[in-house]
This record gives C-alpha cells, structure tokens and sequence, in this order.
C-alpha cells in the first residue's frame, strides 16, 4: 500500500484500523535511534503493561450507568475524529536550525510521548481483544481508538525530523509489566489526569504566550487533553462501582501511586530545562500547577491528595532530582566509582521518596458522583 494514497491514522475509526495504518508506514519508514529510544525500560521512561484481563472484565457497571452511558456517548460521538492530523494550522520547522540541545530534548520529550500514549493503546486494545463484558470492552476499544490517533500524530512530527518510532516492533518487543487491576486503575487513572493537566497548562501558556510556540503540535494540545480527560473519567467510574478500591489499605495505595506519578513528572521534565526555557516555562512552577490541577481532579475519586505545599515537598523533589543526576553520571563514568556513585545516587532517591510518601496527606470526602467536565 502507498503511504501517500492511505487514510490517515486521524480519521481511522478503529484502533485495529489505525494500527494498520501505522504498520504500513512502519514497512516504508523506520528509525533505530527513536525505536530504541523508545524500547528503553528505566523507573522514568513509559511501561508497557499487562494485568489481569479476565477480573476487569468482571467488572459490573450498574452503579455508575446513568453516569456511564452519558460518557460512553460523548466518546462515540468521537468529536475529534479527523482532528490528529497536520493541515493549515501545522507550521513549517526548520529542524537544522534547532538549536542542538533543544532538538535533542524536544525529540526526546516526542518519542517519550510517542511511547506513553502508545502503551495505554497497547493494553486497552488487549482488554478490549480479550474481553466479553459489552460495556468494558466497547470502552477501552473507544479509549485504544485515541490512543492509536495520538500516537500516530505524534510519529507525524516525528518524521518531520526523520524519526519514527515502530510502534509494530514496540509491541513485539518491548517488555510488558504486569499489575493487578487496581494498580492500573490508580496509575492509569492518574496518568490520563495528569496529561490532561500537562497538555491544557501548556495550551493555555502558549495562548497567553504564542511567541514561544516553537512546534505546531502544541496547537492540538487543547482536543487532545479532552480526550485524555474522558478517559480519566472512565477510569473514576471503573473505581467508584467498588467502594473497597478507594478505602481501607487501598488509600496507601492511592497514596504510592500520587507520589510516584508527581515524583516522575517532576524528575523527568527537570531533565529538559532547554525544552522548557524555549516554551517560556519554569519547570518548579509547571510541575506546581500541574500537580494542583491534578489533585483537585482527583477530588472527584481519591478520598486524599498530597500536602505539595509542605515544607518537605519541594525541598525533597529536588533532591531526587539531584539523585537521579549523580546516578546518569555514574552510569556513564562506569568502572568500581561508577558502580559505588550509583549506589549512592539510589540510596539518596529513596530516601528523598521516602520523605515525600511521608508528608501527612489532606484528606477529604468524595463527592456522590464523580462526573466532572473539563473546566481549565
Ligand atoms: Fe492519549
Ligand atoms: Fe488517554
């Protein structure tokens, strides 16, 4: 098949179809660098996950179906279909000129994305494939539906720079990390929040600020969070068919998974200050308002958020970050020092987040109903 003559992974209807699309751009175009960029398995670079399909698929959603339906509508109506593709709003980039280290950065922070979204398609589609429950299966095939669109646009800007990243190969080969459904639940859940967040804080910036709009991609940034938001709020309803999932033991759950996901933004966009200065933004205060953004949201569901005003907070945040420096040093410096550097460098990162899950939390209680609409 031509690549020239097919539809575009924007308008495809299906995930199965938008996979294939991608497949067969896969065949004509491939990159080693972004592939194994994106093949990478450290505690900062996006997973790929498996869980257990069968106890999902159990799941009964009579508690929440008016809430339910409403929301499985909205998705079918598919208002962003045909949205994830470049037209006359897509700028020309002039990636020669980039400066080096923000194309360095800029490309990293892409496949990266590239990666994430394309993990949540991965296992959506497979709990849709292996599913019989009407209601689970018809959402996360709608959910793997966005995923493969955002994926797919994001490899459009990708090979602009004459990157692409398999996403073929990704499947076949790229390590899977099982969790218990719950556990995919609270990160799954706060990973779509979270890039709500991320995606309309920096829309909402470059709007105030287009001076600093240094891609095009930022300017889909605005439809693109409406869907990761839809998909958080099924997720929220997933959890609130079961009280047990958001009380008792589960809260120091709920609790881990805050921090880890606040603790791994963090880390990783202070690995990028030249991605950040071009946009015109202090990564102290983005990671601020991203996590307030979050935590509000997650009012809807979790039954606390974390104190990120406490003193400890920031403080410790930076200290892992600082950790996670000396530890890429080390790895790259190798040999005895090397080895002993790292160790160092790990002890000090536990430390740190240890620190952070300790900060007593703000607890509250949780609305009826958790149905929110994108409001930022
Ligand atoms: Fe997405
Ligand atoms: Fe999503």
């Amino acid at each position: 098949m031509n690549v020239q003559n097919m539809k575009h992974t924007a308008d495809a209807e299906t995930v199965e179809e938008g996979l294939a699309i991608a497949e067969a751009q896969d065949a004509q175009y491939n990159d080693e660098m972004a592939t194994e960029t994106a093949m990478q398995n450290t505690l900062l670079t996006p997973r790929f996950y498996t869980t257990d399909f069968d106890e999902l698929d159990a799941i009964d959603v009579t508690p929440v179906r008016e809430d339910w339906d409403t929301l499985i509508a909205q998705m079918e109506a598919d208002p962003n279909k045909g949205h994830f593709k470049k037209n006359e709003d897509w700028d020309h980039i002039d990636w020669d000129g980039m400066e080096p280290e923000l194309k360095k950065e800029f490309i990293d922070f892409l496949i990266s994305s590239c990666t994430a979204e394309f993990s949540g398609c991965v296992l959506y589609k497979e709990m849709k494939r292996r599913g019989n429950n009407k209601d689970i299966t018809q959402l996360f095939q709608l959910m793997a539906r966005d995923e493969a669109r955002h994926a797919g646009f994001i490899n459009d800007a990708l090979r602009e720079a004459g990157l692409r990243v398999n996403l073929g190969f990704l499947t076949q080969a790229k390590k899977y990390t099982y969790f218990r459904p719950k556990f995919i639940y609270y990160a799954t859940y706060l990973s779509e929040k979270i890039g709500y967040a991320r995606y309309i804080t920096i829309y909402r910036h470059l709007e105030a600020n287009p001076q600093h709009r240094f891609h095009p991609i930022f300017k889909w940034f605005c439809e693109w969070c409406n869907d990761e938001f839809s998909h958080g709020e099924a997720f929220a309803l997933l959890m609130k068919t079961d009280p047990k999932l958001t009380s008792g033991i589960n809260v120091y759950w709920i609790k881990f998974f805050l921090t880890a996901v606040y603790a791994t933004m963090y880390v990783r966009d202070h690995q990028r200050p030249a991605f950040h200065k071009a946009l015109g933004v202090d990564p102290d205060w983005y990671a601020h308002e991203v996590f307030t953004k979050t935590s509000k949201l997650s009012e809807q569901i979790f039954p606390i958020t974390l104190d990120i005003d406490h003193p400890r907070w920031q403080k410790n945040l930076e200290k892992l970050h600082r950790a996670n420096v000396r530890i890429a040093k080390a790895k790259e410096a190798g040999g005895f020092g090397g080895k002993l550097a790292q160790i160092g460098g790990s002890l000090a990162a536990a430390s740190a987040f240890l620190s952070l899950y300790f900060i007593p939390s703000k607890k509250h209680d949780v609305p009826a109903s958790v149905r929110l609409e994108p409001a930022y």
